[in-house]
This record gives C-alpha cells, structure tokens and sequence, in this order.
C-alpha cells in the first residue's frame, strides 16, 4: 500500500505554510536574522512538541513563525514545502497563509507575499508542481483587523486564490467574519473556513450558511448533527480532512477512532491533508499511510479520495479560478 499511496498523484488542500517550518530551518532562518530562540536546539524544541490541543500548538506555532523576516526566509520556507510535497508525488497545492501572523510583528504584507510568490512559480519550474495561495484571516482577532488585512490583500487579488479562516476556533464562530467574507466573495475569493475541528457543529452550519464557503477544513464534529451531515452529502461539500493533526492535536485517542471512516461510509465528500507537518509528524503520505493502516482502506478508497483531492480544488487548465 505504501508503494502504492507514494504514486499516486495527489492533490493538498489544507496545508498552513507556517506550519510547514522544520526546526532545522526554524534555527536556520534564527541565526541569520539573529533570533534567540527558548530551545537549546532543533532536537530540543522538537522534544516540546507534544500537544493536548490546538491553543497548546498555536502557541508554539505562533513563535515558531516569528524567525520569518525577510522575502527570502518566505521563499526559503515555500520552497522547501514545495520539495517535500513533490517528493511525496504532490502535483497540485493550495497553500494557507497568515499574514497577521506577520505584520503584527512589522512584517509587510509585501515581504510576505512577494517571498511566497517567488517560491510557487519556481516550485513549478523546478519540481513540476503547481499551487495557489489562500490567505487565512486570524478568528482570535476581530473584524476590524480581518477587514485591514483584506485591504492589504487586494492589490495582488489576481495572485492570491482565495480566503480562509483559522487559528483558535472554540469562541470565535465563522459568524463573527461575515461582513469580511462577504466583501472577500465579491472580489472574486474563493472561500473556506476552518469549522468543526474543535468546534461545535454550529460552526460548521455558520461556515456554509453565514459565510458561503465552498469546502470546509476539517468538519470532524459534524458528524454528531444528523441534518448537517445529510446537508454536507447532499452539496457534495468538500471536507479537508487532517488525521495526524487530529492525532497530534487529541482530537482523536488513536488513529484507528479517527472519523474518516465513518465520514467514508457516510458519503461525504473527504479530501486527506497533512495541516502543519513539521508539528504533526508527517506530510501527505504519511497522512494516508497511517489511514489506510489504522483503518484498513483499500486501494479503491485511497484512490477516490485522492481523486477528490483534484475535484474538490479550485484549479484550472490555465491557472487559477476566481469567482465570477
Ligand atoms: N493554524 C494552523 N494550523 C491550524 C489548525 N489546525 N487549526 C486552526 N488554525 C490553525
Ligand atoms: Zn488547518
């Protein structure tokens, strides 16, 4: 099987650039922008990397990020991700990124984008694989900054595919972002948003229905709202599915719980992702391996979500597709 899961072309919808940075790179990036960081070393902060839930890791996500400074060190980040997603036979990508992450700091939005920009178009031209960015709005702050951030975004509106929603969830419901998603859709952002992950499945019924989006990263508490779930089956709504983020993250006991399963048997429209693999423990092979083990899916399964991968994108022969 995994022969056979490292062949198959693939498709990663859900993927935080940031949560993409290996500690070998982390203190790479620290001593060439002279950053101390709290561990002796990348062996000992990747020992502090043991999670019981997702404010624990975004934590630790959120200081790991702050080593990023320059359009280089964007580059170098991007790049990287986009080897390791080749290697693993990756051939198309839609990238997360959290630009509040960055100029809260006094990172430009510039400096940002320009760096991750530069990173895709040689990605394609050195490992054959294409990808967009979607740009995540931070939930922990408020509207206001999400509406700024926008602002920032629209000058390179043609260069970024679509807009997000992220960070911690329980607390900040999809709602709270309406007006900004709503300007976002009309200026052409494709639009998903983070719900159900360790929100309530009211958060995953906001999503669709307050915010209009298109695919749903995660979803995973869906499955305890019967009516959602028929709604999710019935639009064919597309789930970005992370199980060893939600292994990593206690979302699941052990893989062999892990709701993909049920959401299979369901008729729900699952897509496998790896989320932040330099936190999580592994990119996207790794994710399907350890599924397909744990739970026993056979390769007609493996290769239909794979599939879904594809369909559920946002992709196009020429490029990528903004909203009409
Ligand atoms: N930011 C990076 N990874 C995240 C996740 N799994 N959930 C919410 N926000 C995130
Ligand atoms: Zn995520």
């Amino acid at each position: 099987m995994d022969a056979f899961i490292a062949k198959l072309p693939k498709a990663e919808l859900h993927i935080h650039i940031e949560g993409s940075l290996e500690p070998e790179l982390m203190y790479a990036l620290a001593a060439r922008n002279n950053i101390r960081l709290p561990y002796a070393s990348a062996g000992e902060l990747r020992k502090a990397y043991a999670f019981s839930s997702l404010q624990d890791f975004l934590d630790i996500y959120y200081q790991g990020m702050s080593v990023l400074i320059t359009e280089q060190d964007f580059y170098d980040l991007a790049l990287a991700y986009l080897g390791r997603a080749a290697a693993d036979n990756v051939r198309y990508a839609e990238i997360f990124f959290d630009p509040q992450g960055h100029t809260a700091r006094g990172v430009a939005f510039e400096t940002v984008i320009n760096g991750l920009l530069r990173a895709l178009a040689d990605g394609e031209r050195l490992f054959g694989i294409r990808a967009h960015l979607i740009m995540c709005l931070l939930r922990h702050l408020d509207e206001d900054d999400a509406e700024r951030t926008l602002d920032l975004a629209l000058p390179y509106k043609d260069r970024i595919l679509g807009l997000g929603l992220d960070s911690s969830e329980v607390g900040h419901p999809p709602s709270k972002f309406k007006n900004v998603f709503a300007r976002a859709g009309r200026e052409g952002f494709r639009l998903v948003a983070h719900a159900g992950e360790e929100g309530p499945p009211e958060y995953v019924w906001e999503a669709l229905d307050v915010l209009g989006v298109e695919r749903v990263d995660h979803g995973n508490r869906a499955l305890e709202d019967k009516e959602l779930v028929r709604r999710l089956a019935a639009d064919r709504m597309p789930l970005t599915v992370c199980p060893l983020s939600n292994l990593a993250l206690c979302r699941v006991e052990a893989l062999h719980q892990h709701p993909l399963r049920r959401m299979l048997d369901l008729g729900l429209n699952v897509t496998l992702n790896s989320d932040d693999p330099a936190y999580f423990g592994g990119y996207l092979n790794s994710n399907y391996q350890a599924v397909a083990d744990a739970l026993g899916l056979g390769r007609d399964e493996i290769g239909q979500i794979a599939r879904n991968g594809f369909a559920a994108s946002f992709r196009s022969k020429d490029g990528m597709t903004k909203r009409g």
